[in-house]
């Protein structure tokens, strides 16, 4: 990484940042108080004003924002800027019920273009690379949301979007892209594409992977860098604070994403109990905008669970690898179980491929997992057994549940284009004896 690329901020000292921090905590309380009537009930109702946070501490006073809140003023009024000064509009494809709706102003669209443009450059790209965007373009934010800090950067945008996996090939053949932004488990669907081609996906131009809007494991890591030869980096981000690039790896670290703190900032609490928690310790992510102007966020619960660490090469903290998404949690007999758990017991087995799917299912009055997984083509049927086996006894083992197994041959799973559904509730299904 070059280091004179670097914004000051990143390497600013942590008072110089938090007082940064402050000045424009303090503003964006004020304007969503001032300028939106469901901040200003909710602020009302709990007895709070904006002046008074005079530190950051002081945050926890305010009252949280959930998915509910932008449900229940859907469309737009979460907005706290008149309609016209609104430059676009992305959505959340809401599988269960309303989808949620985000808007940007002119300046909200720079700085989120800045801070994607911040993270190429934490992934060692500059304005001389060519990256090719395969996120999907349209109302979620991965596609157009990369596509901006591409340009921003000045490096040369391949604005591919999802789908077409065999023309993603053949692009990235022709082509020759140095990076790519997509989803892990999208990019696991092209390299097979690449394979089944050019023999090798390895070979390819592409050096450096920018992954998320999913969660995966640094085991899935080791798998993609090794079968495309790549340096795989996480990218974080959620439609309701910005899209992605709210937080990101960094190349010469690859610990954790780091959070852009002078415009994101972060709090870890109780999921329970809603009480702010240290940093290191494991909780519900809740992050507050600071200098978003269209639709600012006081503490919008995340859901998703992960620890906030100390800045690394940035002053500013990073945040643990997602767990999973406090939605995502399955509670089999008793136990706690993440899709990231069962994926590394996966990825440890060499003859099984990364696809997989789990369907939760009712076995009598209990819930039992099932999971399903692809072997190598050129696995044996006495293999196919064995390697069932093995992936049931590891996952009883390190994730203390007994599953079923279920080894298919290669190509019999859905292949993810975006986000992958890795959890499939069967519960309400009836199941043939
Ligand atoms: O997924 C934004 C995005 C696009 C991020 C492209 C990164 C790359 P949403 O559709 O609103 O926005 O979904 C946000 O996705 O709350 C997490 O649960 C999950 N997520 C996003 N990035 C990561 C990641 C985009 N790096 C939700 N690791 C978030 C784990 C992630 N989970």
């Amino acid at each position: 990484m070059n280091h004179n690329v670097m914004e000051h901020i990143e390497t600013a000292s942590v008072d110089e940042l938090r007082s940064v921090q402050l000045q424009r905590l303090k503003a964006t309380l004020k304007h969503a108080y001032e300028n939106n009537p469901v901040y200003k009930k909710k602020f009302d109702q709990m007895g709070v004003h904006p002046e008074d946070c005079q530190s950051l501490e002081d945050l926890a006073k305010f009252p949280f924002t959930t998915k509910s809140d932008l449900r229940a003023n859907y469309p737009f009024g979460m907005f706290s800027v008149p309609q016209e000064q609104i430059v676009r509009v992305h959505a959340s494809s809401g599988t269960t019920g309303q989808p949620t709706v985000v808007g940007y102003t002119k300046q909200d669209i720079m700085t989120w273009s800045d801070v994607v443009a911040r993270s190429l450059r934490a992934a060692g790209l500059n304005s001389k690379d060519t990256i090719q965007v395969s996120y999907g373009y349209g109302l979620f934010t991965g596609g157009l949301g990369a596509h901006y800090g591409v340009e921003r950067l000045g490096a040369t945008v391949i604005p591919m979007s999802g789908g077409q996996t065999e023309r993603q090939a053949q692009l990235i053949h022709d082509f020759k892209p140095t990076a790519l932004m997509v989803t892990p488990s999208y990019c696991l669907n092209i390299i097979e594409a690449l394979e089944r081609k050019f023999g090798t996906a390895k070979d390819c131009t592409v050096k450096t992977g920018i992954f998320g809007a999913e969660p995966w494991t640094n085991a899935m890591r080791q798998e993609i860098e090794a079968r495309l030869g790549i340096d795989a980096l996480d990218i974080y981000g959620l439609s309701e604070i910005m899209g992605p690039g709210v937080a990101m790896e960094c190349l010469e670290s690859k610990d954790g994403a780091t959070i852009w703190e002078d415009h994101f900032y972060p709090e870890i609490i109780n999921p329970e109990t809603g009480e702010v928690l240290p940093d290191g310790e494991l909780g519900e992510l809740v992050f507050t905008t600071i200098t978003k102007e269209g639709m600012p966020i006081i503490r919008y619960r995340t859901r998703d669970l992960t620890r906030l660490l100390p800045g690394s090469v940035r002053t500013m903290r990073r945040m643990e690898k997602i767990v999973g998404r406090s939605d995502d949690m399955m509670i089999i007999r008793g136990v706690n179980v993440f899709p990231s758990q069962i994926e590394e017991q996966i990825l440890q087995i060499s003859k099984l491929l990364p696809n997989y799917q789990i369907h939760i299912i009712k076995h009598g009055h209990l819930d039992t997992l099932r999971v399903h997984v692809e072997s190598c083509s050129d696995a044996s049927d006495l293999e196919v057994t064995q390697l069932a086996n093995k992936l049931k006894q590891n996952i009883k083992t390190m994730v203390g549940i007994s599953v079923q197994v279920d080894v298919l041959p290669q190509g019999m799973l859905p292949r993810s284009e975006g986000k992958a559904q890795r959890v499939v509730d069967l519960r309400n299904v009836a199941v043939p004896a």
